[in-house]
């Protein structure tokens, strides 16, 4: 029987055994399905556009999904826009804003780092939305996701600048995923989760009105919540009944490795290169 979908990593932070890719602190994934193909997010550099190569996969005529405007997933754009060329870009009108990571007292721009201007004479169609919508049949993008559980949200060490100079915490509303709506349930793939993992779980149910989760892959932000955040993820994946977890990128290593050791038998360690086809 034919696969009805196939995703491939082509960023992350890790190329795991593999000698001929190349990996950087970012995600960018390959998708097809439902007879169309889609990059969703780009990296921080060109090594998507590297290992695509490497992996044998053609980005000409792709359109590109972008999760959230930090630099780690939209980076990427310049470089894959030569090699896609004019083709639709799919964001939120969030994803422009310049903002900034709080580190040690000092904030570090992390926003997309092209002008809009810049992009579209590379050949972006920018779609903007704020809405969740199906960009082809099956195939659908969150757009801003409500944060109702208590346990996953807001990044203090996330900021940008108030139109009166002051530093406030970066609501991230542009943060969004794809979600492959699959015969036996959802697919989920994940940017960095900064609504959170559940709640984006949650919302992507509710849009597309299917209640089985079958998979998710992606960044979590794991690595980066509250002290019950993990443990109350973990009580959620297990009702969820997920039957693939493929975590990557903002998960972290310890993180991750919890859910190896929680979901041994469902767990993918999720690197450039790994394929998932169902
Ligand atoms: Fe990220
Ligand atoms: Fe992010």
């Amino acid at each position: 029987m034919k696969p009805e979908m196939r995703v491939v990593t082509l960023c992350e932070n890790s190329a795991g055994l593999r000698r001929d890719v190349l990996a950087e602190h970012g995600f960018s994934a390959y998708v097809e399905f439902g007879g169309i193909r889609l990059i969703f997010d780009t990296g921080q550099t060109t090594t998507s556009v590297h290992n695509a190569r490497v992996l044998g996969i053609d980005l000409a005529g792709v359109p590109i999904a972008l999760s959230h405007g930090h630099y780690d997933h939209t980076g990427g754009l310049a470089s894959l826009l030569e090699e896609t060329g004019p083709v639709p870009v799919y964001a939120h009108p969030d994803v422009f804003d310049a903002r900034y990571s709080r580190r040690g007292g000092v904030l570090w721009q992390n926003g997309i780092p092209f002008d809009r201007e810049a992009l579209e004479e590379m050949g972006a169609e920018f779609s903007l939305s704020r809405n969740a919508r199906e960009i082809s049949s099956g195939l659908w993008l969150t757009g801003e996701v409500p944060r109702s559980t208590d346990f996953e949200g807001t990044d203090e060490n996330q900021v940008i600048l108030s139109e009166n100079g002051e530093i406030v915490i970066d609501p991230l509303l542009d943060d969004q995923a794809l979600v492959l709506v699959l015969a036996r349930g959802l697919f989920v793939l994940l940017g960095c989760a900064h609504s959170g993992m559940i709640n984006t779980l949650i919302h992507a149910g509710r849009v597309t009105g299917v209640d089985t989760v079958l998979g998710v892959a992606g960044g979590t932000h794991l690595g980066f919540g509250g002290e019950d955040n993990l443990p109350k993820t973990i009580e959620a994946l297990r009702a969820l009944d997920l039957e693939i977890l493929a975590p990557s990128h903002c998960t972290g290593f310890a993180a991750a490795s919890t859910l190896a050791a929680e979901f041994p038998d469902r767990f993918i360690l999720n690197n450039v290169g790994t394929e998932i086809v169902l």
